[in-house]
């Protein structure tokens, strides 16, 4: 389907931000809509994308990240001299560097020793100290060794815990879904997202079901334990996290990884929009649900961009390399 070239705005017309400090760009994230993808829906259905990827430390997971710290100096409980630790499958730990070092506390993070090298180098690079738990037992290898870590000297660390931390859905409540509910100018029928933490669609949910009860809330999973996901959960497998309550969830609908995997090729291929494993799995089942629609103005998240996965399978190795072999003799 053609889609009209973008109208450029004038650089003397446009709105351009300045912050004091990288953390004042957290949030307010664009919302995109998917036009080729989408091809063959009724011309009623409509599918937007909230880029999360647009935020400073690249994700999502700024805003929950944020407004745990906050909560911790507010409480007294994260005091100077602290460290921040926490057990993270990556976009967390960037997020939590990224705080730390704009307000000055150290921050030690546990995570899984297979996470893409991108974001163990974005962890490195703004200075955060990195303990690696077993590959083999996922996100929850890393929670468990945290918490083994926390128990020997719990007077060192501040932990601001993302799966039990009522913060995490809070930030959603008070950002993600007002955002969403103005950009849609309050027309949106169903909300879409994958869960790690649960703290997106638990949050985003709870404000929209608020504004309107009929909003369809829709979480996406992998369809199996052993998935390429990064960043989700397969909640049947896993230590469930106690922000999850899986009733507020209208449905719950699984996603495989080669699907998941070929959206996120469509993505880019169709739309020009690079994101991760985790948005391509959103969108599958965005699509899904769309289908079946004759109107409808469906959101779903994309929780970041897609350069911080480009020596994972999802570009490497899957269906005999995407890339030219040519451009990979980098070292990896
Ligand atoms: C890439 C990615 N996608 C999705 C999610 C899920 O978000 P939430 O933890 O809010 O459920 C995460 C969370 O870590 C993530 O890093």
């Amino acid at each position: 389907m053609p889609v009209s070239a973008p109208r450029l705005i004038p650089e003397t017309h446009r709105e351009l931000k300045k912050v004091e400090s990288i953390l004042d760009l957290i949030g307010d994230t664009p919302l995109l809509e998917i036009r080729k993808v989408t091809y063959g829906l009724s011309s009623a259905v409509r599918i937007f994308a909230k880029l999360e990827g647009f935020n400073p430390g690249g994700s999502v997971k700024d805003r929950p990240a944020l407004k745990m710290i906050q909560e911790g100096i507010k409480s007294g409980k994260l005091t100077r001299g602290k460290t921040i630790i926490d057990s993270t499958s990556g976009n967390t730990g960037i997020a939590l560097a990224m705080i730390g070092r704009a307000l000055g506390y150290p921050v030690e993070l546990v995570l899984p020793s297979n996470v893409s090298l991108e974001r163990k180098r974005i962890i490195h690079a703004l200075g955060a100290k990195v303990i690696y738990s077993d590959p083999m037992e996922g996100s929850d290898g890393a929670i468990r060794l945290c918490r083994k870590i926390l128990q020997q000297s719990p007077e060192r660390y501040f932990k601001p815990d993302q799966y039990f931390n009522p913060m995490n859905p809070l930030a959603h409540y008070e950002t993600t879904g007002p955002e969403i509910y103005r950009q849609t100018h309050g027309q949106i029928t169903h909300f879409v997202a994958g869960i790690g933490t649960g703290g997106t669609i638990m949050g985003t949910g709870r404000f929209l079901k608020g504004r309107n009860s009929k909003i369809r809330i829709i979480a996406v999973e992998p369809d199996d334990a052993l998935h390429g996901l990064e960043g989700l959960k397969h909640m049947a497998s896993s230590i469930v996290p106690g922000i999850y309550h899986e009733e507020e969830v209208d449905e719950k609908i699984p996603a495989s990884t080669e699907d998941a995997y070929e959206m996120v090729y469509r993505l880019s291929q169709e739309e020009g929009v690079l994101v991760g494993q985790s948005s391509g799995a959103a969108m599958h089942v965005t699509l899904q649900i769309a289908r079946k629609l004759r109107s409808g103005t469906l959101v779903t998240v994309f929780p970041d961009f897609g350069d911080k996965y480009l020596t994972t399978n999802l570009w490497v190795g899957w269906r005999n390399l995407r890339v030219p072999a040519g451009d990979l003799k980098f070292s990896i």
